[in-house]
């Protein structure tokens, strides 16, 4: 299983913290965001690790992160020229991820009491996603269930969403996600979404599903930024006690 940390795009919702370096730099309390995505794909088994990022800041991605020893991993670094979509990270990655399973995570999602290693170390082949019970599922790709817990659609920020239960950034694919991310026309919002690659495989019956029952923050705005900061300081703190 390798890894890809998606560490790319403008951030233009942080202006003007994102003016002079990446989201993913900033700071989650004691650490740059991206240490936090870093430590979820490692605890999970996962290090032989692309982290794609955009032109503008790959020299401090360099200097801060290098070869990846200090993390217990070995980085590869690509550079998305354009924020093209989620589901572009398999076509810069084609050569990183060749035929083996590759999970992909978002650079400013931040999980703790995630549990993903199990699943992980179990995949064989298909698609997997996390879904989360959010209140506010219109801000998310949103899957919904039947009563079996069989998936019946997912949907990327749908208007009036069927269900509560948002599709977290962390994602498991067979190599053929490289072959159906290139077959993939832009959306309205001119990006290949990672929802219309899950969907070709729900159409094939290969999508899996798991319920996420850990702390899990997108942290995209002041508030989250603001909040999973708050989160770490606290489980700093209760540590030391
Ligand atoms: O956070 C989970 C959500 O992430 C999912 O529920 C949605 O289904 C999924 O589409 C995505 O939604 P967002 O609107 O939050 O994605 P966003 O455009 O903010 O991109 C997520 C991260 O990926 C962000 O840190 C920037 C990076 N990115 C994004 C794009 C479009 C790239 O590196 N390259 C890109 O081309």
């Amino acid at each position: 299983m390798k890894g890809i940390i998606l560490a790319g795009g403008s951030a233009t919702r942080l202006r003007p913290l994102t003016k002079i370096t990446s989201k993913q730099l900033l700071p989650v309390y004691d650490q740059p965001m991206i240490y936090y995505p870093i430590q979820t794909l490692v605890s999970s088994g996962i290090t032989d690790i692309l982290i794609i990022i955009s032109p503008q800041y790959s020299g401090q991605f360099l200097n801060l992160l290098g070869s990846g020893k200090e993390f217990g991993a070995r980085f590869s670094y690509a550079i998305q020229e354009e924020p093209k979509g989620l589901a572009d990270a398999f076509i810069v990655g084609e050569d990183f991820i060749d035929n083996d399973n590759v999970t992909m995570i978002l650079g400013d999602n931040i999980f703790d009491n995630h549990g993903f290693a199990k699943e992980i170390k179990s995949f064989k082949s298909g698609a997997m996603v996390f879904a989360k019970k959010v209140t506010d599922p219109e801000r998310f790709g949103v899957v919904e269930f039947d009563e079996e817990g069989k998936v019946l659609s997912i949907v990327e920020k749908p208007k009036e969403s069927k269900s509560d239960y948002a599709v977290v950034g962390l994602y498991t694919y067979d190599s053929r996600v490289i072959k159906y991310a290139k077959s993939l026309k832009p959306s309205a919002r001119g990006e290949i979404e990672i929802t219309d690659l899950n969907n070709l495989f729900l159409k094939k019956g290969e999508l899996k599903v798991n319920l996420f029952e850990g702390l899990w923050a997108d942290a995209g705005t002041f508030d989250s930024l603001l909040e999973v900061s708050n989160y770490m300081a606290n489980k700093a703190l209760n540590a030391k006690k």
